[in-house]
């Protein structure tokens, strides 16, 4: 009786033993299961980075001349949000002129400017504005909202990285771009400096030339009188490298009035420019400023300043027009906007706008 129950007592701890035992086994088990799953994720991770692998390539007479520093991968999320990452592409598709939008931006010291440049636009045009507000009083947004036609956005500034507030260093401007790049077939993108005028004939040939392939699907063509490199801090050729006789040869043109038709080449563009203004060593290296001092050669000599996303765009679409083969531009015949619009800086007077729908 006695043995009996000792025996008994010895398979009840052998059994919670055992399946102790079981239970620490099935643990490790499962353990190693989700070490697998972490590694296979690690793996699929690195895949990833390898993909993301982003240089410009710049291109000098359809070779590749040389390639910049990495962009971080870490921006690799807004080009996906935007659809200008590498797996997206666009077919060109003829312009409609009243399709065509108009993509403005404002912060409320250059309001006044604001007001003359739409109305500008609306002496010539119904079509749809976009106004993107860096930063405006209450009662300019209400001034603008009696605008017809015209839609307020809110520049959010809280998804980006902080020095993009820093509105001096233009990088809200090829974020704006790309912003919207996926959502309108054919846009303006716009300083509040431009001014159009005479809208009708000149914009309609002007189209015609992009849609018959005469003009480049995203045509700037304000010439500044001097070259790239000129107003170009040469450590954005870091990340935005250039065939430096060409930057010297090249006319700088205004980015203040930039037309973009949606094409497998403006995406491009759009891309580079938007990775630049999200990497502050290309858009504002350190020591930038806008204030040139020419000294005689306003092509061959740099003059200590920088023009941000401006040098950025003209680096971006020189050489996307050197691989594909474009002819290059002749340096004073560069201003086919000229008949429909100008720059008019510091506009400081500007009556109220009341331009509601009829
Ligand atoms: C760029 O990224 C790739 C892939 O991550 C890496 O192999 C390469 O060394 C990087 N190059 C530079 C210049 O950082
Ligand atoms: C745009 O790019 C895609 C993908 O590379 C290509 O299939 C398509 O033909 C291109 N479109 C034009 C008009 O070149
Ligand atoms: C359009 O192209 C034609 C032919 O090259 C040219 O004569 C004309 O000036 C161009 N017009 C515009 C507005 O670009
Ligand atoms: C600008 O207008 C003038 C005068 O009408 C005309 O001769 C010229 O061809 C136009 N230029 C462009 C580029 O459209």
């Amino acid at each position: 009786m006695r043995s009996n129950s000792i025996l008994c007592a010895l398979t009840f701890t052998i059994r919670i033993l055992l399946i102790s035992i079981i239970g620490l086994l099935l643990i490790l088990i499962f353990n190693e299961f989700s070490q697998v799953r972490k590694c296979v994720f690690i793996s699929s991770n690195s895949e990833l980075i390898i993909v993301c692998q982003m240089r410009f390539i710049a291109y000098s007479e359809k070779k590749e001349y040389a390639r910049g520093l990495n962009f971080s991968c870490s921006l690799h999320h807004f080009l996906n949000s935007w659809k200008i990452a590498d797996q997206y592409s666009y077919d060109f598709k003829p312009i409609e002129d009243s399709k065509v939008v108009y993509v403005t931006y404002s912060s409320s010291n250059h309001f006044s400017e604001a007001r003359n440049q739409i109305r500008s636009i609306r002496a010539g045009s119904k079509n749809k504005i976009i106004f993107y507000d860096l930063g405006l009083e209450n009662h300019q947004v209400t001034e603008l909202r009696g605008v017809c036609n015209l839609e307020m956005r809110t520049f959010k500034f809280q998804l980006f990285p902080d020095f993009v507030s820093q509105l001096m260093g233009y990088n809200f401007k090829p974020i704006i771009m790309a912003e919207v790049f996926s959502e309108f077939e054919h846009y303006w993108i716009l300083d509040t400096s431009v001014r159009f005028f005479d809208l009708q004939p000149f914009i309609h040939d002007f189209y015609g030339n992009i849609t018959s392939g005469i003009i480049e699907t995203m045509a700037m063509r304000h010439p500044s009188s001097h070259s790239i490199f000129a107003t170009t801090n040469p450590e954005m050729y870091k990340y935005l490298p250039m065939d430096i006789s060409l930057a010297k040869s090249l006319e700088m043109l205004d980015a203040n009035t930039i037309f973009i038709a949606r094409s497998n080449f403006t995406r491009e563009a759009v891309k580079w420019n938007a990775l630049c203004a999200l990497t502050p060593d290309c858009m504002t290296p350190k020591g930038s400023n806008v204030f040139c001092s020419f000294d005689g050669d306003r092509y061959g000599k740099h003059a200590h300043c920088h023009r941000y996303d401006q040098s950025s765009i003209n680096i971006v679409v020189s050489s996307l027009l050197e691989r594909d083969g474009w002819k290059r531009r002749d340096r004073v015949q560069d201003d086919s906007m000229r008949n429909f619009s100008t720059i008019k800086r510091g506009d400081a007077y500007g009556i109220p706008l009341s331009i509601p729908c009829q």
